[in-house]
């Protein structure tokens, strides 16, 4: 079953046999975990960090995490023997405060790349309220990196079917929202292009700033056809305890993100793409934008600018768009006066049971049946409660 992450329990069981990233995180507690010591485990999932934090000899353990995975914790850890150290907090952790600050904070809500929802925030967030002064992160700091690459069969998959197929259809419209989606790789050493460039040093011991906005300049070290750019992170749980997920590396469950650069433009060994690339943090999600053109070996400009954005790749229904802009006039609708009563009747001790019966009792015609009244007001309640 999906679950509000989008993670299932498989998906969190890939995360266990991830190697070396779940060995280096186990070295990194090892050595930071001292006897009777607080941790907390941060996106805990179902604890496994919150279980060897307990091994390793820490005195209590919290482990905070909103996904309903936090539940096989418990049963876990009696069967490690460790029940009685740990504190779970089935929320966000920006929404928890502690009564003693943890000595160890350790994470791993990265995505494909670090920048990653409110990973930035998250993390600064914790640093600032959960841990102790002179207290230790994990992981400490993660390096992004980008390079030019090759990849024509995906990069195939942006063009075929918009720019010729056998059915004689102008598909063309739909190519531009096709190459600019950032893709999840898995790249090896032959597919790159370029030596690689730092795009950020996310260092979470002093990070504030979710956005970043860089200047790339990357040389082609081969004649040939560029279909992108690759981006991977280089991590540092602790001081000389870490990973990567680039091309040559294991391969690990964050893969690698791909930015496609339209047209593929064919280079000559020594010229480049010069890039402008923008990570900025939109409601929860990343809107990556890559601006660039080639320079030959000269430095000089050549073929026109690009501005590609992951904005681009969107397609909106006009009504949506409609309904966000602030010239809306909402109207009132029979579900939003369902709605309504729902929320009026809660607060006065009523059950569930009492509010369901309540709501079909007034509108019959929505809510025919006790069930149909009863998923109701849960859906609607649960928007508040889970
Ligand atoms: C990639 S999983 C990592 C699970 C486990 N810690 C591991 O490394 O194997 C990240 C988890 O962090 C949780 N998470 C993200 N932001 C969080 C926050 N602010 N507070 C608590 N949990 C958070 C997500 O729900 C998700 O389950």
């Amino acid at each position: 079953m999906t679950r509000p992450t989008g993670y299932t329990v498989y998906d969190y069981g890939q995360m266990i046999t991830c190697e070396p990233r779940m060995s280096i995180y186990a070295e990194a507690l090892r050595r930071a975990v001292t006897p009777g010591c607080t941790v907390i485990d941060l996106g805990a999932a179902f604890g496994v960090f919150a279980l060897l934090a307990c091994k390793y000899g820490a005195g209590h353990v919290v482990a905070i995490e909103p996904d309903p995975s936090i539940e096989l914790l418990m049963p876990l850890a009696k069967a490690n023997g460790v029940a009685d150290r740990i504190t779970i907090i089935r929320d966000i952790s920006t929404n928890y405060t502690p009564e003693t600050k943890a000595d160890v904070i350790v994470s791993d809500c990265r995505g494909t790349v670090s920048l990653f929802q409110h990973h930035i925030a998250t993390l600064a967030d914790a640093r600032a309220r959960l841990l102790a002064p002179g207290g230790t992160l994990l992981p400490m700091r993660d390096t992004l990196n980008i390079a030019l690459a090759h990849w024509p069969v995906t990069y195939r998959g942006t063009t075929r079917p918009w720019l010729g197929n056998k059915f004689g259809l102008d598909l063309s419209a739909g190519h531009s929202y096709a190459t600019n989606i950032e893709m999840k790789a898995y790249l090896k050493p032959r597919n790159l292009r370029s030596s690689p460039a730092v795009l950020a040093v996310l260092d979470y011991r002093s990070i504030t700033e979710p956005n970043i906005d860089v200047p790339v300049d990357l040389v082609a070290d081969r004649d040939g056809p560029i279909h992108g750019m690759l981006v991977w992170f280089d991590a540092e749980i602790a001081e000389g305890l870490g990973y990567s997920n680039a091309p040559g590396q294991p391969e690990l469950v964050y893969g690698q993100m791909f930015l496609p650069l339209s047209g593929a433009p064919r280079l000559a060994a020594g010229e480049r793409i010069a890039a402008r690339v923008r990570a900025t943090l939109v409601g929860s999600e990343y809107l990556w934008t890559w601006d660039w053109h080639v320079r030959d070996a000269a430095g000089q400009p050549r073929g026109k600018p690009v501005r590609q954005s992951s904005f681009l790749s969107q397609l909106h229904s006009p009504k949506a768009l409609a309904n966000v802009s602030n010239q809306h006039v909402p109207q009132f609708d029979a579900r939003m006066v369902l709605d309504r009563d729902c929320l009026a009747l809660v607060g006065e001790g009523r059950t569930l049971d009492v509010i369901a019966r309540t709501l079909q009792e007034r509108h019959p015609e929505h809510l025919p049946t006790y069930k149909a009244a009863l998923d109701h007001a849960a859906r609607c309640l649960g928007r508040y409660t889970s």
